[in-house]
């Protein structure tokens, strides 16, 4: 069955964000449906709150009566083929957006069958179900986790990936062979793969942001809950890093910006911007269809350019939210690197995308967010 076209303009396209209800998700859906797209999210809620989709219709005005189509919620699991086989069977889903899946470092290495049964076989469910309806475009969540210790920084796309320190890890570098083997034995396959790298900050409105159960694993979710006084102090890992202050420096990127490299990449797939050149690794440089939509296995790096400390984002937060937070100096957490940030050429000369937003203005957006949603969802109206 030949794939879905995407030439065509956004009010006449649908597209399917799994996960949509989670922290990147939910934030895409307001530039899609800002952009005129439909959406259709597919999240079974087991790391997100519904009271996310509410905020996005609040947020994009999708909540009045007429237009309530454009954002559509089905609470289900990637792993259920029949639940999506209805989906797809119920809305002309043009394109896939895939974010659900599980993200716990940490846990991934207690819970390895649940990572790799849930984030694998998931995506193959998903896979195969699209396929079967004709679906075959597909933007994937991956990260920069599968660059493992870097070979050179600022890290392009074509530095080496390294195996993962855990199955978290694991799952997004071979979610990426898997997604590019599809397009290599069928060659209709439109892919491309975004490597984040960190993302924080929250949208403008102080409706949507990160939602961590229990004690955040992630550094400014754990800043943010120091700052709303529901933890005591940062715990910083480490300062003996061979970086300018001692502490870990990483690539923080605004959720927003992070959502909009999406929207570009539907934009890049559908043959509206880009050379074409650039596409995906040597011979994976897809031909473009005859409706001039791409074909291939694009693959991009989003994220600022620039690395900032864990001392910095210490000190941006503190003035975004008006006083010294408290910090300690702990030791190395396991597995963790000294920098990582990445070049951004490729996604800015292929996808027209740069990040906007600077650092104060991520802590300032996390720090809305939380401050006006101390529990986050939890007890939300
Ligand atoms: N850190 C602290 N204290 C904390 C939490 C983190 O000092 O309480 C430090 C870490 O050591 C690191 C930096 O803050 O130097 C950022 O840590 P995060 O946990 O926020 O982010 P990571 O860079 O470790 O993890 C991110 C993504 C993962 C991904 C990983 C590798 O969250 O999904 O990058 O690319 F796997």
């Amino acid at each position: 069955m030949s794939n879905k076209s995407l030439a065509k303009t956004p009010d006449e396209t649908c597209i399917l964000v799994t996960g949509g209800a989670g922290f990147i998700g939910s934030h895409t859906c307001v530039e899609l449906l800002e952009q005129g797209y439909s959406v259709v999210v597919v999240d079974d809620l087991s790391n997100s709150s519904q009271v996310a989709l509410d905020r996005v219709r609040r947020i994009t005005g999708t909540d009045v009566a007429d237009q309530m189509h454009r954002l559509v919620f089905h609470k289900a699991s990637i792993l259920d083929r029949q639940a999506l086989d209805q989906i797809f069977a119920e809305h002309s889903i043009d394109a896939i957006i895939h974010f659900a899946g599980f993200k716990a470092v940490g846990e991934s290495v207690s819970k390895p069958l649940e990572y790799y049964w849930n984030n694998i076989a998931g995506t193959l469910v998903l896979c195969d179900v699209a396929r079967g309806h004709g679906v075959k475009n597909i933007v994937f969540s991956s990260s920069a986790t599968v660059y493992g210790e870097p070979e050179f920084i600022p890290i392009t796309e074509d530095c080496p990936k390294h195996t993962a320190t855990n199955p978290y890890g694991q799952t997004k570098s071979m979610l990426e062979q898997i997604l590019t083997d599809l397009y290599v034995g069928d060659n209709e396959w439109n892919v491309v793969l975004l490597r984040y790298f960190n993302p924080i900050g929250a949208h403008e409105s102080g409706l949507i942001g990160e939602d961590p159960k229990g004690i955040p694993n992630n550094l400014v979710p754990y800043v943010a809950k120091v700052a709303v006084g529901k933890l005591e102090a940062v715990g910083v890992f480490g300062n003996d890093y061979p970086t300018p202050d001692g502490t870990g420096v990483r690539d923080y990127i605004h959720v927003v910006d992070l959502a909009r490299g999406h929207v570009a990449a539907l934009n890049w797939m559908g043959g509206k911007v880009g050379t074409g050149k650039a596409i995906g690794l040597g011979s994976l440089a897809g031909t473009p269809a005859e409706d001039g939509t791409r074909r291939g296995v694009g693959i991009f790096n989003l994220g600022t350019g620039t690395g900032s400390s864990v001392l910095d984002v210490i000190k941006a937060f503190s003035a975004a939210c008006g006083k010294e937070l408290p910090y300690v100096i702990k030791p190395r957490r396991a597995g963790d690197i000294a920098t990582n940030y990445a070049a951004c050429d490729k996604a800015r000369t292929e996808l027209g995308w740069v990040a906007e937003y600077d650092l104060d203005r991520m802590c300032q957006d996390s720090w809305r967010w939380q401050s006006r949603n101390p529990d986050g969802y939890a007890t939300a109206q």
